[in-house]
């Protein structure tokens, strides 16, 4: 365990945990000293991810197999991660899944529409609701997974994009509220990240349609998630847009 490193002595929720931009994230708040409680739903997949990161850094990682729509296991997941770590520093909003490539608003079957908006939305709003009085606490700092798909009107994917205009504005419009009592809201808007995105409604994931960097890697968002994770009152970095250089070029 690093105690000289900056975030020694912290521990991070981390939702979204057993894939893509969540497990680099993970991994990246480790390697900076936190702890983390690591969330998803696939328990194999998160396990063998903590041992990893036990191993490599020597810190805690606590595995909670949770699915954020799941309201009252979304509490018992951040209550049993304050029982473990004595606090909550850091949380990662980080968990969300893509609409088909195959749809539009006229098509799109109505448990698919349920389905995006209950993780994108509703999972964003359970977690944040059960962290905040922990960040309180310690003037903790919130991470928010947005999008360039938040930031600019997206014709292929409407649904989609919505829930990621939806987490900023609700980030933002936080960020003003708990700023008060000094917890920090930052949201992070990432281009294509080559990760496991359309696992579930789509026929590729950004890992099988993507060439090795060719698209940003998941390791890079993570290593932004944890420079915002060391922010201290009181400022903020409010939104971090980490796009791929060449991306306006084939807006
Ligand atoms: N990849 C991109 O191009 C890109 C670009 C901009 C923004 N983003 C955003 O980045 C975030 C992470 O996505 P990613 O690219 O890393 O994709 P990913 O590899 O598919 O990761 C998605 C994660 O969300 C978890 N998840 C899905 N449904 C869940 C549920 N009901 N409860 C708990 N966890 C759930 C998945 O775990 P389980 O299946 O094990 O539950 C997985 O760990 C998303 O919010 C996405 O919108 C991605």
């Amino acid at each position: 365990m690093g105690t000289n490193l900056p975030l020694a002595g912290k521990s991070a929720f981390i939702t979204g945990a057993s894939s893509g931009i969540g497990e680099a994230a993970a991994e990246a708040l480790a390697a900076q000293g936190a702890d983390v409680a690591l969330v998803a739903r696939r328990k194999e997949k998160l396990e063998s991810i903590a041992e990893r990161i036990e191993s490599v850094t020597g810190q805690t990682a606590f595995v909670l197999p949770t699915d954020v729509t799941d309201n009252s296991a979304v509490n018992e997941a951040v209550a049993q991660t304050v029982d473990t770590f004595g606090q909550l520093d850091v949380l990662v909003n980080n968990a969300g899944i893509a609409t088909g490539s195959d749809v539009t608003v006229e098509t799109i079957p109505a448990e698919q529409y349920r389905d995006v908006m209950a993780v994108n939305v509703d999972g964003v709003f359970f977690v944040t609701q059960a962290a905040i009085p922990h960040l309180r606490e310690t003037s903790g700092i919130a991470v928010f997974v947005g999008s360039f798909a938040g930031q600019f009107p997206r014709p292929g994917a409407p649904l989609y994009a919505a829930t990621k205009w939806w987490t900023r504005g609700f980030a933002h419009s936080l960020a003003g509220w708990l700023g008060e009592d000094e917890v920090g809201v930052t949201v992070i808007n990432p281009t294509e990240v080559r990760t496991e995105f359309g696992r579930g409604y789509r026929d590729q994931t950004s890992k099988d349609r993507f060439e090795p960097n060719e698209v940003t890697e998941p390791e890079v968002i993570g290593d932004a998630i944890a420079f915002a994770a060391q922010q201290e009152p009181p400022n903020v970095v409010s939104e971090l847009d980490l796009y791929r250089r060449g991306k306006f070029s084939h807006f």
